[in-house]
């Protein structure tokens, strides 16, 4: 992978840990950041050693946001034309991680404020710091909480917390973000890091192809009625079996056939060589 000035990436047992990497700067989100996320993105999405993806930042913050001076001022120097180019890089790789193939996880360790809740809503799930800080600490400063924030908070919280949190710029800690459920789960930042590898090694027994079709579903239903929902999943699930899914068949194998083995309550267990397989499903 190219070497990125403001991104780092560790991948350990099958978990790519992926860092907003400029701690100086409270990781805030520059022109230069987006497009390495972006390329990052690109090169960790099909890798095979690669199940899930973290999402967290260097130092004291997950990501402070936008970056006021090189993001904003700077950009909006060049024009229009350069302002709408910076937020389509910006706005890609949060679409690119919302739609991404693998699951992924927020990890905020800190600081998460503004332009920073476009990757946290990206992300599958979420998992913060207690002593973490959340704010649409936009109108502190003049403007509206654009670039999706305020989707975000309108889309995952009640609506006197949405319309709170966005007109009073005041920050919440991880515990209130848990409670508001803007997060999972908000655990002491000293236990963090070990949470999030549970959860990930949990993800990372599951189907694959499952867990993509499974992590749209859940993103695209929302927006449908019931009939188009009901629809949708039947063509996802059909669309899903013309991949090579051999543990859908394993499943319904040892459930219906061994009775070996109950979906309710676990994962199942990888095929075994010498056993009668189930037939097409
Ligand atoms: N844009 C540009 N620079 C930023 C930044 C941002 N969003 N957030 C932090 N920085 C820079 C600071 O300018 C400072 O740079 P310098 O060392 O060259 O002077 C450096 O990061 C450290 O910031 P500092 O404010 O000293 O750190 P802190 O730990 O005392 O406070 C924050 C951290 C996050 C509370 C504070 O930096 C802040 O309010 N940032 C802006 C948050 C925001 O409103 N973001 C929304 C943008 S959409």
């Amino acid at each position: 992978m190219a070497l990125h000035s403001t991104v780092s990436v560790q991948i350990e047992n099958r978990v790519a840990w992926v860092s907003f990497n400029r701690p100086d700067k409270r990781n805030c989100m520059s022109p230069t950041l987006n497009r390495e996320m972006l390329d990052v993105l690109d090169a960790l999405e099909f890798r095979e050693d690669v199940g899930v993806l973290v999402l967290t930042g260097e130092g004291t913050a997950f990501s402070a946001g936008m970056d006021l001076k090189e993001y904003f001022r700077d950009v909006e120097a060049t024009g229009l034309g350069g302002v709408r180019k910076a937020q389509r890089e910006a706005y890609g790789w949060w679409r690119r991680l919302r739609w991404y193939q693998k699951p992924t996880i927020a990890m905020v360790n800190g600081w998460c404020f503004g332009g920073a809740y476009g990757p946290l809503f990206g992300c599958d799930l979420a998992f913060a710091a207690e002593e973490a800080q959340f704010g649409l600490s936009e109108i502190n400063w003049g403007i509206l909480p654009g670039g999706g924030a305020t989707k975000v908070v309108v889309d995952l919280l009640p609506m006197r917390d949405a319309m709170y949190h966005t007109l009073t710029g005041e920050m919440i800690d991880g515990k209130t973000a848990a409670r508001w459920r803007l997060v999972n789960e908000a655990v002491p930042l000293a236990a963090l890091k070990q949470r999030v590898r549970e959860v990930a090694d949990v993800l990372l027994k599951k189907n694959p192809v499952a867990l993509k079709a499974a992590k749209d579903a859940v993103r695209r239903v929302k927006e449908m009625t019931y009939d188009n929902a009901e629809d949708y999943l039947v063509r996802a699930q059909e669309a899903a079996n013309f991949f090579d899914n051999d543990a859908r068949k394993e499943g319904i194998h040892q459930f219906i056939d061994q009775k070996s083995y109950r979906p309710g309550l676990g994962t199942h267990e990888a095929r075994k060589e010498s056993g009668e397989r189930g037939g097409d499903v």
